[in-house]
C-alpha cells in the first residue's frame, strides 16, 4: 500500500467514526488544515522532480477532494441526526389546552372614577390634580377654615408628624379634595371648570367609613354663574352616571366655611325588596355636599370676587360606586379580598355605558 492509500484509509475512517461536529472538525485539521497531513504532502512536491511532482500531485489533489467530500457528507449526516434527535425530544402536543391565565379586574373605585371623568368631560370639565399630603393652609385656611374654626375637629384629621423647630409649614393628610379647587384656580384663574378626583383621608372607620376614601371635586367659575347652574350640572351627571332618565334632587340647606349658601344633596331613591333603585320611591340619599363659592376662598386663590362667581362641590366616589353597583360594605373596598375585586371588579376595556354622552 502506498502512503497516499494508507492516508486515504485512515482519514476516511477518522470521518466515518466522529460522532459530532467538533471530532469531525479535528479530522478536517488534521488531514485538511494548515498544518494537515495532506497539506504537509502538498508542500512537499517542491522538492520533487517535475514527473514525479505531476503524477503525485493530480494523486494528493484528488485525496484531498476525496477526504474533502467525506468531510462535507459526514456533517450533512451528522445536522441531519442531530435534529432528528431533537424532534424526536423536543415536540409539542398543539392540541393540549392551554394554560390559564388569570386576569385581574379594574376596581369599582377606578371604573367609577372613569365614569364621572368620561360624564363631566362631556361637560367641558377638565381634570385638576392636588397633592394628598397638603398643607394645613390649602386644607384650611384657604377654605376659610382659620384654626380656631370648629370645622378642624371635625374633620378627624391626619397630622404629619413635625420635629420641633421645623420651619416648614404644618402638614396633613388632605381631607377632603376641595384644596385642589385653591390650587386651580391659582393655576389657571378664572374662568375655570375642573374636577378633581382623588384620595382623602379622616379617622373614622365604621361600616360607611373608612380612614382613607375617595372623593371628586367640581368646580366652575364665571360670570353670571348660579345655583341654578350647580342644580342643572348635578342633575345632568347624577341622570348619565346612574343611567336613568328621570332623577329628583333634594338641595337641604347646610353649612360649609367656603361656599355660601351651601346645600347637601339627596337623590330620590328605592329599596325594594332590597335592592335600591335610583330615580323613584320615597327615600332619599345624602350624595355630595355643595354650594356657591364663598369670596374669601376666590379671594385666597388670587380671584377677584367682584367680577367672577362660581359652584363647587364634593362628592363621594366610594359612595357613589356602592349605590350604582349595590355594594353593601365600604370597608370591602380596601380589603383586596381576592374574592370580591373578582365579583365587583370590571373586565379590562369594559367601557363605562355612560361614555355614549348626555341626554341632552
Ligand atoms: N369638602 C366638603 C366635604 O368634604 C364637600 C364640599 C365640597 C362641599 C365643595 C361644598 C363644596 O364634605
Amino acid at each position: 500500500m502506498t502512503d497516499l492509500d494508507t492516508l486515504r484509509s485512515t482519514y476516511l475512517a477518522r470521518v466515518a467514526d466522529a460522532s459530532d461536529a467538533n471530532a469531525l472538525e479535528e479530522v478536517r485539521l488534521a488531514a485538511l488544515g494548515k498544518k494537515g497531513e495532506i497539506s504537509l504532502k502538498m508542500r512537499e512536491l517542491g522538492q520533487m522532480s517535475p514527473e514525479e511532482r505531476q503524477t503525485t500531485g493530480a494523486a494528493l489533489n484528488r485525496l484531498r477532494d476525496e477526504i474533502d467530500a467525506a468531510l462535507r457528507g459526514k456533517k450533512v449526516a451528522l445536522e441531519d441526526a442531530a435534529l432528528d434527535a431533537r424532534l424526536r425530544e423536543e415536540w409539542l402536543d398543539v392540541t393540549l389546552p392551554g394554560r390559564p391565565r388569570p386576569a385581574g379586574t379594574i376596581h369599582p373605585v377606578s371604573q367609577v372614577t372613569e365614569e364621572v371623568t368620561a360624564i363631566f368631560a362631556d361637560m367641558g370639565f377638565s381634570v385638576a390634580e392636588g397633592p394628598q399630603v397638603e398643607s394645613d393652609w390649602f386644607n384650611f385656611d384657604a377654605l376659610n377654615i382659620p384654626p380656631e374654626h370648629p370645622a378642624r375637629q371635625e374633620h378627624d384629621t391626619f397630622f404629619m408628624a413635625r420635629a420641633a423647630g421645623d420651619p416648614r409649614p404644618p402638614h396633613v393628610l388632605r381631607t377632603h379634595t376641595s384644596p385642589v379647587q385653591i390650587r386651580a384656580m391659582q393655576d389657571q384663574g378664572a374662568p375655570i371648570r375642573v374636577i378633581a378626583p382623588g384620595r382623602v383621608y379622616r379617622m373614622d372607620m365604621d361600616q360607611t367609613h373608612t380612614p382613607m376614601f375617595h372623593q371628586v371635586e367640581g368646580l366652575t367659575i364665571g360670570q353670571g354663574i348660579s345655583m341654578a347652574n350647580l342644580k342643572w350640572t348635578l342633575e345632568e351627571f347624577c341622570r348619565a352616571f346612574f343611567e336613568v332618565d328621570e332623577v329628583e334632587l333634594r338641595f337641604r340647606a347646610s353649612h360649609f366655611p367656603f361656599t355660601e349658601p351651601s346645600a347637601e344633596v339627596d337623590i330620590r331613591c328605592s329599596w325594594e325588596g332590597g335592592t335600591l333603585k335610583i330615580g323613584q320611591g320615597d327615600s332619599w340619599l345624602e350624595i355630595l355636599g355643595s354650594g356657591m363659592v364663598h369670596p374669601k376662598v376666590l379671594e385666597a386663590a388670587g380671584v377677584d370676587p367682584n367680577v367672577w362667581q362660581g359652584f363647587a362641590f364634593g362628592m363621594g366616589i366610594d359612595r357613589i360606586a356602592m349605590l350604582k353597583y349595590g355594594i353593601p360594605d365600604l370597608r370591602a373596598f380596601f380589603e383586596s379580598d381576592l374574592r370580591w375585586l373578582r365579583h365587583y371588579g370590571f373586565a379590562a376595556g369594559d367601557v363605562p355605558s355612560v361614555a355614549g354622552g348626555l341626554s341632552r
